[in-house]
């Protein structure tokens, strides 16, 4: 029976809270090593944002971000006292623009600012003063080994992301290429991930933050951290007083030797089959990108066997990634009895006829997949709480991301999860979305440039 069926799932996709504690002990420890040496597997990348922002921040900046579902161009105004004003514009990319050549990805994002500065600045315009550059902040949100705030070396693509001739090379120069051949009267004064964007603009609103995360095609985390303990750039000549932001890159955490994690053999093929398997492990249970692939394989085994939709055609539910993870948060916010919605996307996108309780299975199963999601990520964060000892003062974490923002649940999920790591203690550690991370956070990493106290290197 379909109730035969779901235990089995329920105990693969179940994670016990001594299991997690388990995950956030090995996670503290990876999250040392990237620190103390160069080049680890979680990377844990310095990124030259040095300490948090006064809140007095002022002035127009440009944001550009690239990395999740969108291509954005942002106006910010930074007014002080935790305020902003925003204008923006969203582009999408294609999937062929994801894979086609780096500097033709960068032209792209170029002539998109190019059409967003032509619309939105007018002669009389203050934010563009002739013969001046505005200064731009670029949210590109994928791992970039840097040696300084407007520099970044693509260490790999993520997020199914696989242009050619960009791994390895310095995104920044590639990015200002690109600005020059537009003529635009802009100057690239920081390179910043989306994590990173998050903290920043967080504390700007909410000084309680310490820590921010993304949830959404991918999944990833940035918080503050004191010098002296980024032992590998110890060599720097850095004020060891001093905070730097570092971004974890975590969504590779368990990438290759799979030690850790608890993966299924579903997990097992959305790897195999992605374009890089054996990385960005921790990310491939979680993330937006994967959740909806992982309920197709379950679904499609049991189509195999014999279980589910006997006597339809089910070739459109063979296509890889043909169930977004935004079907999920549906599955599980069905309001009705019927599980209309349920019925509506199984007939609408896959023309098959379901049970009701199928349709139950399928919820259960959405529930399962997305439960596991959030409290892995529960995982990740309790790791920083551990390492930086914020667990008894407590702290806000920013976040953001589709899965965040989106998915029902998702936040009550990870409090929940914090609370079977930590018991009592873990209601200490409390999210809250963060507002526009990526373009206010850039604005306020690209206005420290201004701030002479901020230039350590
Ligand atoms: C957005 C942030 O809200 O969330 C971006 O502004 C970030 O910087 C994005 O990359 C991540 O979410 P998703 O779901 O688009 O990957
Ligand atoms: C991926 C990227 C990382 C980003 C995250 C969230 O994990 O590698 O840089 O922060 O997705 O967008």
């Amino acid at each position: 029976t379909m109730a035969d069926h779901l235990r089995k799932y329920e105990s693969l996709f179940t994670l016990t809270p001594q299991r997690m504690r388990m995950i956030v002990e090995a996670f503290t420890e990876t999250l040392e090593i990237g620190l103390n040496k160069p080049n680890q597997i979680v990377p844990m990348i310095p990124t030259y944002v040095f300490g948090w922002p006064t809140g007095q921040e002022t002035g127009d900046f440009l944001a550009l971000d690239l990395g999740g579902t969108n291509l954005r161009v942002c106006l910010v105004t930074l007014q002080g006292e935790g305020k902003f004003e925003i204008t923006q514009t969203k582009y999408r990319l294609t999937e062929e623009q994801k894979q086609d050549d780096g500097q033709k990805l960068f032209d792209f994002c170029a002539e998109c600012l190019k059409t967003f500065v032509d619309t939105n600045f007018g002669e009389r315009d203050s934010a563009l003063k002739p013969g001046q550059n505005l200064p731009l902040g670029f949210t590109f949100s994928y791992p970039c080994s840097q040696e300084r705030i407007d520099h970044g070396e693509l260490i790999r693509w993520t997020k199914g992301f696989g242009a050619a001739n960009t791994e390895g090379r310095d995104v920044a120069e590639m990015f200002k290429k690109s600005l020059e051949k537009y003529q635009l009267p802009i100057q690239l004064t920081a390179l910043i991930n989306d994590t990173t964007g998050t903290l920043i603009a967080s504390h700007y609103v909410n000084p309680r933050t310490k820590i921010a995360v993304i949830f959404g095609t991918g999944c990833n985390a940035a918080y503050m951290e004191n010098v002296k303990n980024i032992e590998k750039i110890n060599h720097l000549g850095i004020d060891p007083a001093a905070e730097m932001a570092i971004n974890c890159e975590w969504g590779a955490f368990d990438s290759f030797e799979h030690e850790h994690l608890p993966r299924t053999k579903y997990d097992a093929i959305v790897d195999d089959t992605s374009n890089k398997p054996g990385e960005q492990a921790f990310e491939k249970l979680i993330s937006g990108r994967y959740l909806g692939e992982i309920l197709r394989l379950v679904i499609c085994e049991l189509i195999d066997e014999g279980v589910l939709f006997l006597g339809q055609n089910t070739y459109k539910l063979e296509k890889p990634y043909c169930l977004d993870t935004a079907f999920l948060s549906l599955m599980e916010s069905d309001p009705t009895d019927e599980l209309l919605m349920i019925i509506g996307i199984f007939t609408h996108f896959f023309a098959l006829e379901t049970t009701l309780a199928e349709r139950q299975f399928f919820r259960a199963l959405a529930k399962l997949i997305g439960r596991r999601a959030a409290r892995l990520s529960s995982c990740g964060i309790a790791a920083i709480v551990s390492k930086m000892g914020y667990l008894e003062e407590g702290c806000m974490v920013g976040a953001d991301g589709s899965l965040y923002n989106k998915y029902p649940g998702f936040a009550d999920r990870v409090h929940e999860g914090l609370q079977d790591i930590f018991g009592e203690k873990g209601r200490n550690i409390i999210t809250h979305h963060a507002e526009d991370g990526s373009g206010v956070g850039s604005a306020i990493i690209a206005s420290y440039d201004k701030d002479q106290e901020r230039r350590w290197i």
